[in-house]
């Protein structure tokens, strides 16, 4: 099997799994939280979004999670940014990485930023040029990348359509979502072959959600492909609210043990992402659904190999 040598994990626990919490965590844990993911040997961090807080209440307290994190030098901070208002938020903030985001479906993208596709683009256009003009890179998300919650299965080429006005833009990176977590390996082989036709492997990124147990499968597909870049989130929490049934994102400790123990290369110590997401149980007040966590919680201890 031809697989690379070396991922990079982007961990989005404290923005796409809290943003799916409905109890508010304070800010003092956000704070807390990240700054124990920034001593893990993860080299990107997606720390909050700057959405309108009556959409995302729980990232309301994004410009001060951002100010009063302790920053490592070899960690990009990240966040998500619909249109110019939370671009200003943003920056304000010092943001490293703008992550824009919206659809390949017009029914989630209309349910989760109230506007159409071709009504997005130029929002879209607008953050990206500010964010490069304040020297900053752009990253960008297409959600519904398999199948919609409204509008049902996604035709790759939609996929490669919105990526490619999202290129032309100026963005340096997609992140193709699984947003309800339907996908299964052959169709992220189909949608992979499309868009390899069209760009390049380095180009992309994938974000897998985890609600049908699919999650580290279709990461397997997506690395016999040559992606070398993952997006996961502690504790396998996570999900959009404005997309019905989407549920944790892959967990972060359970993709590493797949990767590590195919001896691939990440620099993230495993060990401390599972006390991370151990003490994580204590703030969102339930127990994590990650295998790896429940080996750390000491409940598979059968299951161990040395
Ligand atoms: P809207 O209501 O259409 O906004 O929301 P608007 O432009 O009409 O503005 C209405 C008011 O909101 C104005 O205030 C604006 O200033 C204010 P007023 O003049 O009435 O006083 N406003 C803002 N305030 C603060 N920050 C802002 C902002 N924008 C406008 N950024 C909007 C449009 C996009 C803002 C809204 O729909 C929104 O915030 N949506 C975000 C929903 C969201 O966060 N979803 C989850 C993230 S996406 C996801 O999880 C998928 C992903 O993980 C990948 C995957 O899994 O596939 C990324
Ligand atoms: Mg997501």
């Amino acid at each position: 099997m031809q697989l690379p040598k070396q991922v990079q994990i982007k961990e989005v626990g404290p923005r796409d799994g809290l943003q799916n919490e409905m109890t508010f965590i304070s800010t003092e844990e956000k704070i807390k939280l990240v700054n124990r993911l920034s001593d893990t040997g993860l080299n990107y961090i997606e720390v909050t979004s700057f959405v309108h807080p009556k959409w995302i209440p729980q990232l309301a307290d994004a410009v001060e999670v951002l100010k009063e994190i302790k920053r490592n030098n070899d960690v990009t901070y990240a966040a998500l940014v619909p249109n110019g208002k939370g671009l200003e938020r943003a920056l304000d903030a010092d943001v490293d990485e703008v992550s824009v985001f919206m659809s390949a479906s017009e029914g989630h993208n209309k349910s989760n930023i109230n506007k159409s596709i071709d009504e997005t683009f130029p929002v879209l256009k607008e953050v990206i040029d500010g964010a490069l003009a304040a020297g900053k890179t752009v990253r960008g998300y297409i959600s519904t990348v398999i199948s919609c919650p409204y509008d049902g299965y996604t035709k790759p080429e939609q996929v490669v359509y919105v990526a490619e006005k999202l290129f032309d833009m100026g963005i340096s990176e997609i992140s193709l979502g699984d947003t309800i977590g339907v996908g299964v390996p052959t169709q992220v082989d189909a949608l992979l072959q499309e868009m390899l036709r069209h760009f390049k492997a380095e180009q992309l990124a994938m974000h897998f959600h985890d609600t049908r147990g699919t999650a580290l499968a279709n990461v397997m597909t997506s690395l016999t492909h040559g992606i070398t870049k993952f997006d996961s989130a502690i504790g396998g929490l996570g999900g959009c609210p404005y997309a019905k049934g989407a549920s944790g994102n892959v967990a972060t400790e359970d993709l590493l043990y797949l990767l590590h123990g195919m001896g691939i290369d990440t620099g993230v110590n495993l060990k401390k992402i599972q006390q991370t997401a151990l003490s994580l149980e204590g703030i969102v007040g339930k127990k994590l659904s990650s295998k790896m966590v429940a080996i750390a919680r000491g409940e598979e201890e059968s299951c161990q190999i040395s």
